[in-house]
């Protein structure tokens, strides 16, 4: 496994649109560990793939119970709101407020290109939903109905 570089948010490959993963291979499954190892380092919630520099649909998230791939996943259900502050690892020093769905149920590919669906809420239903925008190009920056500042605790 390897930390990999993530790129920030002036780098045009998280303005794209990922595409699809259609091989599920050695290729892959070092991408995902090199990902979710960078996760972990970062001490984020998720990482897509794009932000590695990798124009591929694939994001993990952590939402606090452990990791969770996710291969070409679409949410194919959402319901209620939430209105918290989230940050992102491309765009360091930036925290703002944004309104999201309280629960998901997303339906993703597994590292060996199984289907499965699964339900999230709260932080996790945030993640993806931040995850799979990045997938499709979009910054949660666009989101943000307001900004606020965080200081460094002591
Ligand atoms: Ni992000």
């Amino acid at each position: 496994m390897a930390i990999r570089k993530i790129v920030t948010k002036e780098d045009p490959i998280l303005r794209l649109k990922c595409k699809t993963v259609e091989k599920f291979d050695e290729k892959l499954w070092q991408l995902l560990d090199d990902m979710s190892e960078t996760l972990y380092k970062a001490q984020g919630v998720g990482l897509a793939a794009s932000q590695v520099g990798i124009r591929k649909r694939v994001a993990v998230i952590d939402p606090g119970d452990g990791l969770i791939e996710l291969i070409n996943p679409e949410i194919i259900k959402k319901s209620g709101k939430q209105r918290d502050i989230e940050g992102c690892l491309s765009c360091p020093d930036q925290w703002g407020y944004v309104v999201r769905p309280s629960r998901c149920t997303v339906r993703a590919q597994n590292r060996n290109g199984e289907f499965f669906e699964i339900k999230l809420e709260e932080l996790g239903c945030r993640a993806a939903c931040h995850e799979i925008d990045h997938l499709d190009g979009k910054l949660f920056l666009d989101l943000v109905d307001e900004f606020v500042e965080l200081t460094e605790e002591a």
